[in-house]
């Protein structure tokens, strides 16, 4: 089973979990980047015309550098992002929209201030294909993201 591990991180919270999901679980990673970087401007979603809000409310889909160029030859992705406004920031659906996923199967993990994972993996569905979520969760350490990565890959060993 091929294994990419894909993120996005705007201030490193996720960064720091996905390289060490990548290296325990030996899963390629790539970073997800914004073409248009986000200023911590950007990111002050108490000020109602910062870019995060607006983004949120037009939905327009965000600029990424670079595209996986092997996407077809993965079985897993993991999927890992901040929570933002209690779901996956607009980059990721960005991002999702890009490739054909079909039968590949898709795990979120998730970094946030205190929400849990909510109903983010029903939102991302329509922006998957054929593609199959087999986890989705929020996740405070890495010994504990990467534990429960390890039970995913023992679940798909034995079927
Ligand atoms: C625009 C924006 C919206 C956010 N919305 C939420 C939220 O709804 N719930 C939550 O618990 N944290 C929220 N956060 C906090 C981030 O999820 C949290 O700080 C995360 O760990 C940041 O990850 P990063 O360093 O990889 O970007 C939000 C942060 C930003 C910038």
């Amino acid at each position: 089973m091929k294994t990419l591990t894909a993120y996005f991180s705007a201030s490193g919270t996720t960064e720091a979990l996905a390289r060490s999901l990548a290296e325990h679980t030996g899963s390629e990673l790539f970073e997800i980047v914004p073409k248009v970087p986000y200023s911590d401007a950007d990111l002050n979603y108490m000020n109602p015309l910062a870019r995060c809000n607006r983004e949120m409310i037009t939905k327009k889909d965000v600029s990424i550098v670079s595209v996986v160029r092997d996407m077809d030859t993965y079985d897993l992705i993991f999927l890992g992002f901040p929570i933002w406004y209690y779901g996956a920031p607009l980059i990721i659906t960005s991002f999702l929209k890009e490739y054909d996923l079909t039968g590949k199967k898709i795990a979120l993990f998730a970094t946030s201030g205190g929400s849990d994972i909510g109903k983010t993996a029903q939102k991302l569905k329509p922006y998957i294909g054929e593609a199959e979520i087999i986890g989705a969760d929020v996740f405070r350490d890495s010994d504990s993201l990467n534990a429960w990565a390890d039970g995913l890959l023992q679940e798909r060993k034995e079927f």
